[in-house]
Parts: structure tokens; sequence; C-alpha cells
């Protein structure tokens, strides 16, 4: 199912590895975020990329423009697919992004990253909201930051599924929208707030589903990657 990725939210590589060989085939590709990437850094990304795998980089950058553009570059010599930035950052940050995998991937004749832009992390409420001084609802912010990075010539957004609706009408059908707070009625929340099911997901329009935990914390990650592969199969754009 190629619009499903799975978070390989493990500490080692060997436990990634193992998770990766057990999915491969099942799944669209493979997110390697902080925590995988804190502790193996790029070489286990260059090592499934090698593979023939599809890699979202998730590290979520947010600094100045000069410093995320040389880490979006260097991004794209590791070959990965997918990378995204916090449309907090800004514009001029959003637009460095988009300069640098452009001009980086010109140089090693090869198609440059998709840049997607986080929005709003998909555990914070209104609540959490309010506490860091965000005065608009989620709704509100998310729908700015989603126009924000389409204008800066970014390819989408990461967002909640429950903000597909409002994305999809600001910035198009083209526009990429990655949804993480993938959950079925049966699995844990956990740590996420602003969730739903992969096949809602995707019939409100998702282009990709990002899921961890219901996958990689199942007693048989493979069976259930099946069963939310099947949900999704057959599911179409509303
Ligand atoms: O385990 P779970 O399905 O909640 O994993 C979701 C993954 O998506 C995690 O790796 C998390 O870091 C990532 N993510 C998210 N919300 C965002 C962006 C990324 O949950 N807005």
């Amino acid at each position: 199912m190629d619009r499903l990725l799975v978070a390989l939210d493990v500490d080692t590589a060997d436990a990634a590895r193992q998770m990766a060989d057990q999915l491969r085939g099942v799944v669209g590709g493979f997110k390697i975020g902080s925590r995988l990437f804190t502790s193996h850094g790029p070489r286990f990304v260059e090592e499934l990329v090698g593979r023939g795998d599809r890699v979202f980089l998730d590290l979520k950058y947010h600094d100045i423009p000069n410093t995320v553009a040389g880490a979006v570059a260097a991004a794209t010599r590791l070959g990965v697919w997918m990378v995204d930035v916090h449309a907090a950052g800004g514009a001029t940050m959003m637009r460095a992004a988009r300069a640098a995998a452009d001009e980086e991937a010109a140089k090693l004749s090869r198609q440059p990253p998709l840049i997607v832009a986080i929005t709003m992390l998909t555990s914070l409420n209104e609540a959490a909201l309010d506490e860091i001084g965000f005065a608009s609802s989620i709704e509100v912010q998310v729908e700015r930051l989603a126009a924000l990075a389409q204008s800066a010539g970014l390819d989408g957004v990461v967002a909640s599924p429950q903000e597909i609706g409002i994305i999809r009408s600001r910035c198009g059908s083209r526009f990429t929208i990655v949804t993480p707070g993938i959950r079925g009625s049966d699995d844990a929340m956990g740590d996420q707030s602003r969730t739903m099911t992969a096949g809602d997901a995707l019939s409100k329009g998702s282009s990709y589903l990002v899921v961890g935990r219901p996958i990689i914390a199942a007693e048989n990650p493979r069976a259930a990657a099946e069963r939310i592969a099947a949900e999704c199969q057959g599911t179409t754009a509303a």
C-alpha cells in the first residue's frame, strides 16, 4: 500500500532493520524521525535508501533559513524521498529549503525530495495551543500555515486528518497532505489528540498516512500493517 508510511520509532538500527524487513512490500515507505536518527544517524537512512526504500526524513527542521537550507541540502544528498520543516519557521525559511533541495538535486541529476511543512503537531489540542500563546483556533492556524507553505513553493504539509478538508479546499487537490495521528477504534491513543482511522483519513483526501505504534508495537507488525492496508484498499478521496 503505497500511501502507508511506517514510523520506525525504535532505538536501534537492528530493531529498525528487522521492522523494515518485515514490512517491506506491505507498506509504501519508512519514516525516520529524531529518535532513530539521533541514535543511528545518516548511515541508517543511506542503508534503507540503498535498498530502494522510500524514506521520509522527519526531523522537522526549524531554524534560521541558512541553517535549514544546509540541512535540506544534506538530506537531498542522502537521497531521501521526503523531508519536513516547520511551517512556523516562516516563508523565507521554507523558500530557502525549497531552493536548497532543488539546487542540490540538480547538481546530482536527481529528483529533489518532496518537502512538506509541519502545521500543528497532532498531539496538540486547543488547551495546549492556548498554553503556548496561540490566539487562533487549530483550524485557522493550520489553514494559514498550509497556505504559507504552498506559497513558499513546498509540496505539501503534515497535519491531523481532522484538518484535511480545510487544507484541501484552500490548497487544492494536488497539494500533498501527510497525516499522522492514525488510530483504529481499538488502538491506544498514546500522546496523540487529533486522530482518525486510516480509511476515513484516505477518504477525506489524505495523500499519505503515517502510522507508528499501531503497527510497530503490535504483536504481529506485518499483520497489523496488512490490516490497515486492507482497510485503505479501494478507499478513494471524497
Ligand atoms: O505512533 P504514532 O502512530 O502516534 O506515530 C506517529 C508518528 O508521526 C511519530 O513518529 C510522530 O513523531 C510523527 N508525527 C506526528 N505528528 C506530527 C508530525 C509527525 O505524530 N504533526
